[in-house]
């Protein structure tokens, strides 16, 4: 998605926004470009593509001014060209916006039935016209801004500057995360905290309809309702160092390579290793053994985690979840039972869907559970209670390690539930904490087949079309591994249960589609290879993802990848492994832009 920043400088500002610009280019985009005030006059470079492009624009034609707003593009309206880069600029007004402006065609509309003509295909440009109009019309800055705010319809942030007040910049959110930096003598905005951390650590965070002036100097900010307010300023713990890749090709292969140490990290958290129990934090506000009812919403990979929970809640908690994907369930109105649980899952905690999902369930009277990688955000901020995920940055647009850590996060929280609610023996809770212990180990020892997992990836990356089966349990982990081969390889792929198979999706089954088969030695193994001989009769190419003792003659005919023998309980957080590593191994084959694949954003702040 879009990254803003802006800076009221005491030098040159441009180095400083495109450094800003670089830590958040984990969010994804597709051109960049930045404007800063010079001598009267609004200076902007703007590029397609990436940072790189919009470096050599400044080396062949530098910015000078102290003050100034850059931008990355993820494109929504409009292809990613320069004309349609921001910052976008009508006569004195400069400005950048992340989001989406949804009434802006009948605001567009109505400009151009008032004379206004438009350079761009954008919605932000809508928003630069009527704020430059209301100060053509004798308006202050501050009222230009707030007359423009109240006809926007969408979720946005911005930020705006004006040629003639180089001592000015004015922010506002609405949906889209936004925050402001508090430096000496300087004054900051950003998309998160990240961007700012190498500047300041001292972040007041907009809350939703807030806007705000800055000057080098002063803050003032404004609520919803137009009332002048404060919001607090808190200590950011996000460290200014870049992340680097380390000795990795590519952000999505170090990340992989992490899941043993940071899954473990998490387990540190809600593990009492010595006692083999789940700790769970005294503030909880509610009582698992009264709940009837959890309802989990989370999008795209985070939702694959909330259906793996399901499975583990309902068996273990003996307690009825429902999972929808948040686009879905913030839309449909869902009655929730009084005093129930809501869990969102989310890494970058700033989704608009589920932050809106979250919302719903607040409304609707829910005590809320955020799991979230990133502390200081948006969702984690709202949630009632937050169980961190402890991932460190994930910054490949594929989530990996966020995604076993989520998985992590919830089997502790089924495991808590389930003692909670009476429905699991001390010897059982006892057994289940045994086996999670273990998960690290045997994420290690399956990552060290990486090199024999590549050569399967080779065939793979061949193919036009791949299937993914599983059941129970690692039917989720079918979906996530065709989610995570389609986004980064560009091959079609789907994930099934295994045995819907033979309702429709056997049809497409011949010598040319892989058929990736999650087999692991629990209670439906036999089902599994049974509906993966049916794949085999139709000459299916099958690749085994099961254990290294699972015996049977027919697995000698496949592609076999053998993961540890373990507790199923686990087997999720492990066959998660193998899956990442195909996808990641097919789309480096194929040559794609692993960490940010085409089209996709790492925060996906528009609905
Ligand atoms: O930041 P979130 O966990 O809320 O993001 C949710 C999805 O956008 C995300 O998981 C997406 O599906 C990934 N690209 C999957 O690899």
């Amino acid at each position: 998605m879009c990254g803003i920043v802006g800076i009221l400088g005491t030098k040159p500002v441009a180095a400083d926004i495109v450094d800003a610009l670089r830590r958040l280019e984990y969010r994804g985009y597709d051109s960049a470009g930045i404007a800063t005030l010079e001598n009267g006059k609004i200076g902007r470079r703007r590029a397609p593509g990436k940072l790189r492009n919009l470096e050599d624009r400044l080396r062949e034609s530098p910015l000078d001014g102290l003050a100034g707003i850059g931008h990355t593009r993820w494109a929504t309206h409009g292809a990613p060209t320069e004309g349609n880069a921001h910052p976008h600029m009508v006569g004195d007004v400069v400005i950048v916006h992340n989001g989406i402006i949804e009434n802006f065609a009948e605001l567009k509309q109505e400009l151009i039935a008032d004379g206004a003509t438009f350079e761009t295909q954008t919605d932000t440009e809508v928003v630069a016209q009527l704020v430059a109009r209301a100060r053509a019309g004798g308006m202050s800055p501050r009222e230009a801004v707030r007359t423009t705010l109240a006809r926007l319809e969408g979720a946005f942030a911005l930020a705006i500057m004006f040629r003639d007040e180089p001592d000015l910049l004015i922010g506002a959110r609405k949906g889209a995360p936004l925050a402001v930096g508090h430096g000496e003598g300087q004054m900051f905005i950003g998309s998160d905290a990240m961007a700012l951390a190498p500047f300041t650590n001292r972040i007041t965070y907009l809350e939703d309809g807030d806007w705000v002036a800055l000057t080098r100097r002063s803050m003032e900010l404004y609520d919803v309702e137009g009332r002048q307010t404060v919001r607090p300023m808190s200590f950011s713990q996000v460290s200014s160092n870049l992340v680097d890749k380390g000795n990795h090709r590519h952000f999505m292969a170090k990340e992989i390579a992490e899941q043993p140490e940071v899954v473990g990290h998490t387990l540190a958290e809600y593990v009492d290793f010595a006692e083999r129990k789940i700790r769970l934090p005294d503030k909880l506000r509610f009582d698992f053994a009264k709940l009837d009812r959890l309802t989990i919403t989370a999008c795209g990979t985070a939702a694959y985690a909330g259906l793996v929970a399901k499975y583990w809640f309902e068996r273990f908690a003996r307690l009825p979840v429902e999972v929808d994907i948040a686009s879905e369930f913030r839309y449909r109105e869902a009655p929730l039972p009084k005093n129930g649980l809501a869990i969102v899952i989310s890494q970058s905690g700033e989704t608009a869907d589920t932050l809106a999902a979250l919302r719903y369930c607040k409304s609707q009277g829910q005590h809320t559970l955020a799991i979230v990688n990133v502390p200081e955000s948006t969702i984690a901020r709202e949630a009632e209670i937050v169980f961190r995920t402890y991932a460190g940055p994930e910054i490949g647009v594929a989530s990996t390690k966020a995604f076993t850590c989520q998985l992590t996060v919830l089997a502790c929280l089924a495991i808590g539930a389930a003692r909670q609610r009476g429905a699991i023996s001390a010897e059982k809770e006892n057994e289940l904490v045994s086996a999670l212990v273990e998960a690290p180990r045997h994420m290690a020892e399956i990552l060290k087949q990486e090199k024999h997992v590549a050569d399967i990836a080779k065939q793979i990356s061949h193919a036009r079309d791949v299937l993914f089966l599983g059941r129970g349990i690692n039917y989720p982990i079918a979906l996530e591994g065709a989610l995570k081969l389609k986004e980064i390889s560009y091959i079609h792929a789907e994930g099934y249960a295994a045995g819907e198979l033979k309702h429709g999706p056997i049809a497409l089954i011949d010598e040319t589609v892989p058929v990736i088969v999650i087999a692991p030695r629990d209670e439906l193994y036999e089902k599994t290879v049974s509906n993966m001989e049916e794949v085999a009769a139709r000459g299916g190419r099958i690749v085994l993802l099961t254990e290294a003792d699972a015996a049977g003659a027919a697995h000698d005919r496949f592609e076999r990848i053998s993961i540890p023998h373990a507790n199923p309980f686990i087997s999720p957080l492990l066959y998660a492994v193998p899956v990442q590593l195909l996808a990641y191994h097919a789309a480096v084959i194929i040559g794609t832009d692993v960490d940010q694949p085409r089209n996709l954003a790492k925060s996906v702040t528009v609905e």
